[in-house]
């Protein structure tokens, strides 16, 4: 990342709403705690998360790809009061971080954390959601994307992280993650039932729309 990206993603947070306390701890303890810190999503776009999902105000959330949770409740910022969020996580030794934030967040009763491989964890969820966040295995997002869709509400987003896969999509193309991530980004773009939009924020956001 460049020094004048680097510093206007200083600029933008800076100027973007401030975030809970909570998160502040857990972007800290996170960093502390796990090997590769940089998979959290991060304050800006944790904001643009928690913006997207007010604007919702969704009544079903589902994200592929916890972590430590701090997506997970930027997401839940948006939910109504009788609205649920669904996370999935496969690596079980986050667990005590994840439940630890989730308790001091406001949104403690209304989110079911998941362990397991994500594809065998979505066969067994049958609820409709408005607002989908795909964020695990790259490998796998057209296979989350298709396993989810009829879920989905019509008018309901599904975004897609790391689609840009740290610029790899033009400097590393040939990358084996990155054409995966390329050919995610084919698919959907040549899919007729969505409209969508791929952003430059952080690591790339796709965020797509159901007709
Ligand atoms: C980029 S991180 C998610 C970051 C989180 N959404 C955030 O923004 O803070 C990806 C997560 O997906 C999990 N993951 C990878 N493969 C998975 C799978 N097959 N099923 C469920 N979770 C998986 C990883 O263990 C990791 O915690």
């Amino acid at each position: 990342m460049s020094l004048l990206y680097e510093k206007l993603e200083d600029y933008c947070t800076l100027n973007s709403s401030h975030i809970p306390d909570y998160l502040v701890d857990l972007e800290r303890e996170t960093h502390i705690k796990t090997l590769n810190p940089r998979m959290l999503t991060g304050p800006l776009q944790g904001r643009l998360l928690s913006l997207i999902s007010k604007m919702i105000q969704p009544t079903g959330i589902l994200e592929i790809g916890t972590f430590t949770g701090y997506s997970c409740l930027c997401l839940a910022e948006g939910l109504q009061k009788n609205g649920i969020l669904d996370t999935i996580e496969i690596n079980e030794e986050l667990k005590p971080v994840i439940y630890k934030y989730v308790s001091k967040s406001p949104f403690s009763t209304q989110i079911t954390i998941h362990f397991g491989d994500a594809m065998k964890i979505l066969e067994t969820l049958s609820g409709k959601y408005q607002l989908v966040f795909i964020d695990a295995a790259k490998e796998d997002y057209i296979d989350y994307y298709e396993r989810i869709f009829d879920q989905v509400e019509s008018g309901g987003i599904i975004l897609a992280d790391n689609v840009l896969w740290s610029g790899k999509v033009i400097s590393d193309p040939q990358d084996e993650t990155t054409r995966c991530i390329h050919k995610f980004n084919r698919h959907v773009l040549s899919d007729k039932r969505v409209e969508n939009v791929v952003l430059p924020v952080r690591d790339g956001l796709n965020i797509i729309r159901k007709k």
